[in-house]
């Protein structure tokens, strides 16, 4: 069963951009096959990873439900819908992605999110690795995603606003029907020193820190250039960091 990294916490704190630091750090290190799983409705994990994304699982979802007669004959609707779903996968040398897109609209899509739901499970026995960027808070990822998580990574800037949000997350995470093995809090546009407010309230949530991600200008160049992740150079600050980070996390697994 493939390993299953997921990103949280406040908006625009660095989940995307870790996420995508994440694939990157594992292609570069030969892992592979690696799964790259947008699943933030304002998707944008693709374009940071340098991918145009045509197609997302909810436009599968809204065409089948629109006519749902549509399946091809000697076809039963999961094998259908399967079907649609590998057409989603995008697929690169060093990874695949998958796009999860909008949530449900009106109506009922029990079954149809049943069956898909289904479908992103089983993926993860397909790849060594899944790497599930989120959209910001929580609720979502017992519902969209695998209810497994094998290691989260909550995700603040240097803010006490950005690790209050962590901590709603942290305390939500016994509510939720996810099963979450490992976890690790990532400071992202951090100082070298952290000061002793912050440190006392990362205490008081009761996670580690398992890296703080420096603010990185090559991080801005990158974006300013509308360029890939994956072209971020090996000695870029965040780039090390990240690194960091994953030793930690593969270590976890090992
Ligand atoms: N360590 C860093 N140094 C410099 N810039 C950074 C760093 N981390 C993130 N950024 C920048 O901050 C912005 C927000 O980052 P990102 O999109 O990853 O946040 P997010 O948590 O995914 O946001 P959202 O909640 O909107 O999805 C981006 O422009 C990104 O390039
Ligand atoms: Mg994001």
């Amino acid at each position: 069963m493939g390993k299953v990294i997921a990103v949280a916490g406040k908006g625009g704190t660095g989940k995307t951009t870790t996420a995508s630091q994440v694939v990157r750090y594992l292609a570069a290190n030969g892992v592979s096959p690696v799964l790259a799983v947008d699943a933030d409705p304002n998707s944008n994990l693709g374009e940071t990873l340098g991918i145009e994304v045509e197609k997302t699982v909810g436009d599968i979802r809204e065409g089948f439900m629109k006519d749902p007669q549509g399946v091809p004959s000697g076809m039963d609707k999961v094998n259908y819908l399967e079907l649609l779903m590998n057409q989603v996968i995008i697929e690169r040398k060093d990874f695949d992605l998958l796009v999860m897109g909008r949530q449900e609209g009106q109506g009922c899509y029990c079954m149809v999110n049943n069956i898909l739901n289904r479908f992103t499970e089983e993926l993860a026995s397909s790849y060594k690795y899944m790497v599930v960027d989120n959209e910001a808070g929580m609720e979502h990822l017992s519902r969209r995603t695998s209810g497994r998580v094998d290691y989260l990574l909550l995700i603040t800037d240097y803010s006490l606003r950005g690790l209050r949000a962590v901590k709603r997350i942290h305390d939500m995470l016994e509510d939720l029907k996810l099963d979450v093995k490992h976890k690790g809090l990532v400071v992202t546009r951090a100082p070298e020193d952290l000061n002793g407010t912050f440190l006392a309230e990362v205490k008081e949530i009761g996670v580690e820190i398992v890296g703080t991600v420096p603010d990185d200008p090559q991080l801005a160049v990158l974006d300013m250039e509308k360029g890939s992740m994956m072209d971020l150079a090996d000695e870029s600050a965040s780039a090390q960091a990240v690194g960091g980070v994953m030793e930690k996390v593969l270590a976890a697994f090992a």
